[in-house]
């Protein structure tokens, strides 16, 4: 796996006195934080899956209630704690380095990425209500189970989709144009 490819050069829209730089030191623990924390919850969700799909297959009542219990631990233990560090340690690298945060289409697109799976999880992802409808070992109510199923997928797909732009981390830049000055040129 490519590690720490070196950074394209500065340009003149980055004056020096707005740039932060971490000592290599600094960067390297903040790139290990980085990595384990993202690659961390790519697996945290991997579980997520395997449970969902388990819950949603099995015909053992009892078993798909432990399984959404389960659900809730991982997530409070895991999902939410590795994606906030991965969320801070991501900031901070693309802010301390010339990647910069919305300067190359890869980081840009991680941040989206990263946002996009913290909302699904937070709005569409709802292990607590799941455990609590098969409470008893009651049969979840019918289509909720494959729901869920596909939100946690979803998630996997977006982690998955981050994890290859880390690596192959593709050149192209964003062109930002400010409002008004296609207007001002003509
Ligand atoms: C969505 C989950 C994410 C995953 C799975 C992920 C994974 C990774 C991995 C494996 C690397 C190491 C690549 C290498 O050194 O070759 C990396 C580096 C990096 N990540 Fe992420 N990342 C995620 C989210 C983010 C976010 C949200 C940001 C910024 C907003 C970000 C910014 C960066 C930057 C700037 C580096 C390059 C560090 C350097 O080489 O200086 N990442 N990421």
């Amino acid at each position: 796996m490519p590690v720490l490819q070196t950074p394209p050069p500065a340009t003149a829209a980055t004056p020096a006195a707005q740039r932060w730089r971490p000592r290599p030191a600094t960067r390297k623990l903040l790139t290990v934080v980085h990595v384990v924390s993202s690659v961390a919850l790519v697996g945290e969700v991997w579980g997520l899956v395997l449970l969902n799909l388990t819950a949603t297959l099995t015909a053992d009542g009892t078993l798909a209630n432990s399984a959404y219990r389960l659900m809730g631990v991982l997530v409070f233990g895991g999902g939410i704690p590795l994606s906030l560090t991965a969320l801070a340690s991501g900031i901070a690298l693309a802010l301390g380095s010339r990647w910069g945060l919305a300067r190359h289409y890869w980081v840009f697109a991680k941040l989206l990425l990263l946002i996009g799976v913290i909302l699904a999880g937070m709005l569409l992802f709802t292990p607590e209500g799941m455990a609590d409808a098969t409470a008893g070992g009651a049969a979840p109510p019918a289509g909720r189970g494959w729901w869920q199923v596909a939100v946690v997928s979803g998630q996997l797909a977006m982690l998955l989709t981050a994890t290859a732009l880390s690596v192959f981390k593709p050149r192209r830049r964003i062109t930002w144009r400010r409002p008004g000055a296609a207007a001002a040129r003509s």
